[in-house]
């Protein structure tokens, strides 16, 4: 199972991932969604592709942030889950994609920790 989890304000991650979806059903893989995820909705398992956009001053979007708290407050045992991480934004922000590469360098840490 691929959990595909986004970060959105506007819907653009949202897109992408609904794209990345049925790209990965056409190849006969399995998918669920998470437009508002919930750490305790997503097992510690499987495949987790997390498609945010940055916004702000580098932040993640609303939708996610409770998601991203909870990981880092209670984080799962990550050892059996792969992951990979889209990120989406402007390059002409400092912060370019600073919530994807939060994201990547996080997950990074957790799945080599535990
Ligand atoms: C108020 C605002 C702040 C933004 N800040 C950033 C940023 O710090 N870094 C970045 O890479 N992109 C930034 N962006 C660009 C968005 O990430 C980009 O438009 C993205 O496609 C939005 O995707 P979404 O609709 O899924 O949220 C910002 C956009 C807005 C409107």
């Amino acid at each position: 199972m691929i959990h595909i989890i986004t970060g959105s304000t506007l819907g653009g991650a949202e897109y992408v991932g609904d794209h990345l979806s049925d790209l990965l059903v056409e190849q006969g893989l399995e998918t669920t969604i998470h437009n508002q995820p919930d750490l305790a909705d997503i097992p510690a398992q499987g495949t987790w592709l997390v498609i945010t956009s940055t916004h702000g001053a580098g932040e993640y979007p609303d939708n996610i942030q409770p998601f991203i708290a909870a990981l880092q407050s209670t984080p799962p045992r990550m050892s059996e889950v792969k992951f990979a991480v889209v990120g989406i934004g402007d390059s002409s922000y400092d912060t370019f994609c600073a919530a994807g590469k939060h994201a990547y360098h996080y997950l990074r840490i957790l799945v080599a920790h535990h």
